[in-house]
C-alpha cells in the first residue's frame, strides 16, 4: 500500500476527484493546507481523511513555511505528495525534498502560460485550444517533466469562466490517472521527458 499526501489550498474538486477514485494499493493518508478554512478540508474530514494545516502567514518566511510543512508531510510517510490548487511556491529545499514523488497540476497547455490567470491569458493571445498538464515539480515554476495533459477547445464567446470549468471537467478526469500511473510505477522520467503518462482530447470534432 503506498501513502499519499495531498496538498490544497481551497475547494479542492481534484483532490475530491482523486479521493473519489479509490485507487488500488493507495491509501490517501492526510489532506493537508496552508489555510485552516480551505473548503476541501472539511469535505475529506467528513469522509474520514486525516487532514491538517498550517498558516503560511504565521512564518517569517518560505523557507520556514516549508521546514514546518514537510515536517507535518513526513509524518504521513508519503511516497507520493500531490499538488492539488496547492497555492504557494515552493522553495528549492522543499522540491529536492520529495523530488521525481512531488506532482502537481497546472491549468494550461505547459510551457504555454506558466503561474497565475492562465485562461485570461490563453483567450488574450488568441489561442483555440486551452487544457491542463500535471507534471513532476522542480525547482522551477510549473517546468517540471509533464506527465498528462488534456486539452479542450476554446469557443466563439468564451470567457476566462467558460474555460475553467471546460478545463476542470478534464482534470478530474486526468489526475486520478496520473495519480494511479504513478503508484503503479507506470511513469519513467528520462530527462524531461516521462514515459507511461496519458494524453487526453475533449473533443476530436471541428468547433466554428
Ligand atoms: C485547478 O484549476 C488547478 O489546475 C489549479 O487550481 C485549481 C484548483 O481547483 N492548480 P480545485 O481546488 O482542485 O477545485
Amino acid at each position: 500500500m503506498k501513502n499519499i499526501v495531498i496538498l490544497i489550498s481551497g475547494r479542492g474538486s481534484n483532490m475530491q476527484a482523486i479521493v473519489n477514485a479509490q485507487i488500488p494499493n493507495a491509501r490517501i493518508a492526510a489532506v493537508l493546507s496552508n489555510k485552516h478554512d480551505a473548503a476541501g478540508l472539511a469535505w475529506a474530514a467528513e469522509r474520514g481523511i486525516t487532514t491538517g494545516a498550517l498558516n503560511h502567514k504565521d512564518f517569517a518566511d518560505r523557507e520556514a513555511f516549508d521546514r514546518e510543512m514537510m515536517k507535518l508531510i513526513d509524518r504521513y510517510q508519503p511516497d507520493l505528495v500531490v499538488l492539488a490548487g496547492f497555492m504557494r511556491i515552493l522553495s528549492p529545499a522543499f522540491c529536492a525534498h520529495y523530488e521525481g514523488h512531488l506532482i502537481n497540476i497546472h491549468p494550461s497547455l505547459l510551457p504555454a502560460f506558466p503561474g497565475l490567470h492562465t485562461h485570461e491569458r490563453a483567450l488574450e493571445a488568441g489561442c483555440r485550444i486551452a487544457g491542463c498538464t500535471i507534471h513532476f515539480v522542480t525547482a522551477e515554476l510549473d517546468c517540471g517533466p509533464i506527465i498528462a495533459q488534456g486539452v479542450v477547445p476554446i469557443i466563439e464567446g468564451d470567457n476566462a469562466d467558460n474555460i475553467a470549468e471546460r478545463v476542470l471537467a478534464v482534470e478530474h478526469q486526468l489526475f486520478p490517472q496520473a495519480v494511479a500511473d504513478f503508484i503503479n510505477g507506470k511513469l519513467k522520467v528520462d530527462g524531461h521527458r516521462v514515459h507511461g503518462g496519458t494524453s487526453a482530447a475533449a473533443d476530436t470534432q471541428l468547433l466554428a
